[in-house]
């Protein structure tokens, strides 16, 4: 069988498999934790990938969630939600799941005209913004912008990533998502830093309403991932400094 991009051997003692388990985990808390104390009756998720975030949600009553992506990815999704067969949602709830490219303003408007008239809505996304550049990143910007100022509510993004130079051969994986990463340019389409990040929301009229905190309780690959690290490894998490942040931005 091939090997998927992230190569999951949950027996192995690998540092930088574990590392890479423990910041996926924290980035999807991360968003969960900025949608608790909104009004978040109305989600639309960007670029969710085979993440089931949209699932969970509607477990709550009210709770209208669009879960989209490129067609391509929805159209494998909906065969997973189908043999997932995770029930009816709870009263009040919907999910959708449906195509959408982020970049294509019309089609992006028509979707959060599903929501109900005149409510705020929320707009969340983790694993998108570093694979877009810096006009495409700007015209994503101004479509969310255009979308909030009519309607109120939040964008939730995870994607406040900082470019801090090539990773150290010691936690690196040699690994088809590295590969990939190296072919997307990944890297250069990080922000230069959290200022420079902070100051191109701004120019598109959003402000950072709050920061997410990592909850390391709820992250349950810290252990193995601290099992299997060697005191060069952790020396140089440490001195490598912050990496991500998850922000939440409304209209300024
Ligand atoms: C790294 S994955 C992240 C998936 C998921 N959010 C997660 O955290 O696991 C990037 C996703 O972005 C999607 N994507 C790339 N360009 C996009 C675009 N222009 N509009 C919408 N989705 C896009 C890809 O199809 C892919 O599912």
């Amino acid at each position: 069988m091939q090997p998927t991009a992230y190569e999951p051997d949950f027996t192995k003692n690998d540092f930088a498999f574990w590392a890479r388990v423990v910041h996926f985990e924290s980035r999807y808390w991360s968003i969960n934790e900025l949608l608790t104390d909104i009004p978040s009756q109305n989600i639309l998720e960007l670029s969710s990938g085979f993440s089931f975030r949209g699932l969970a949600q509607v477990q709550q009553p009210n709770v209208h969630y669009i879960d989209t992506d490129l067609p391509e990815v929805i159209e494998d999704k909906k065969q997973f939600m189908k043999a997932l067969d995770a029930g009816e949602p709870a009263t009040g709830s919907k999910l959708e799941t449906i195509p959408l490219n982020a970049l294509d303003e019309e089609q992006f408007i028509e979707i959060t005209d599903h929501f109900a008239p005149n409510q705020p809505i929320v707009i969340v996304n983790e694993g998108l913004l570093m694979y877009l550049s810096l006009p495409e990143k700007q015209k994503l910007f101004k479509t969310i912008h255009t979308i909030l100022s009519k309607r109120g509510g939040y964008w939730i993004t995870a994607d406040i990533y900082i470019n801090r130079g090539p990773v150290p051969e010691a936690l690196k994986r040699s690994d088809r998502l590295t590969k990939f990463f190296e072919k997307h340019k990944v890297h250069e389409q990080m922000f230069e830093s959290f200022e420079v990040a902070k100051q191109l929301f701004n120019n598109a009229g959003f402000v950072v309403d709050k920061e997410a905190v990592t909850d390391y309780a709820k992250i349950t690959a810290i252990e193995p991932m601290m099992k299997s690290a060697t005191e060069e490894q952790l020396a140089l998490v440490r001195q490598g400094g912050r990496i991500q942040a998850t922000w939440r931005l409304k209209v300024g």
